[in-house]
């Protein structure tokens, strides 16, 4: 990846529901003392309203409506850790504002064990579905072509969370070092 960056870049997490983003975010964060923010928690404090509801009230576009406001938002953060909800790829938008100061990681897993991390939670309305694990495998498939607009593709299956953080911990420090210095063109 040739970027390089104003400002401080942020650590952009994406990738599938139940991949580990807010986890891993937040354990990024604290060791890197950098700050964390989350695209869908800032959407229900911002409308006061679950992600629950607001799907099942207004629908799937309009979530999609104030999850790109709230993209549009952080995108002029810096320093940060920012995690997103799974379809956020969906709107090619969304990434080239999150690219501008930010090294985009994709969290990846395969669908079996991404229906044990989600299968906990069925708080997401996308998965209430009879077969969610079919579910899974057919929006995975839809969305690979999305996920893989990320800078850095990161496999979690069969690893540990220390060994996720340092490989991102890795690639971000070797981009942020090419920030632009500002005495330099
Ligand atoms: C969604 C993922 C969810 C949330 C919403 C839609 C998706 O976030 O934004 O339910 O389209 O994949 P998580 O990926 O954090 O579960």
């Amino acid at each position: 990846m040739k970027r390089s960056f104003q400002k401080q870049p942020n650590i952009v997490l994406i990738g599938f529901m139940g991949t580990g983003k807010s986890s891993v975010g937040k354990r990024l964060s604290s060791q890197l003392r950098m700050r964390y923010v989350d695209i869908d928690s800032i959407i229900e404090q911002d409308s006061q309203r679950l992600i629950t509801d607001i799907f099942e009230e207004d629908g799937e576009d309009y979530f999609r409506k104030l999850e790109s406001e709230a993209v549009n938002n952080v995108s002029n953060y810096d320093n940060h850790v920012i995690s997103t909800g799974g379809g956020v790829v969906l709107r090619e938008s969304n990434i080239s504002r999150l690219k501008e100061n930010g090294v985009v990681f994709c969290l990846t897993a395969t669908p079996e064990e991404i229906f044990k991390r989600v299968s906990h939670h069925t708080h997401r309305p996308l998965l209430q579905t009879p077969d969610a694990m079919d579910t899974i495998r057919t929006m995975l498939s839809e969305r690979k072509p999305y996920y893989e607009k990320a800078d850095y593709m990161i496999h979690t299956t069969g690893r540990t969370f220390d060994e996720i953080i340092s490989h991102i911990k890795g690639i971000f420090y070797r981009n942020a070092l090419r920030r632009k210095s500002p005495d330099k063109k």
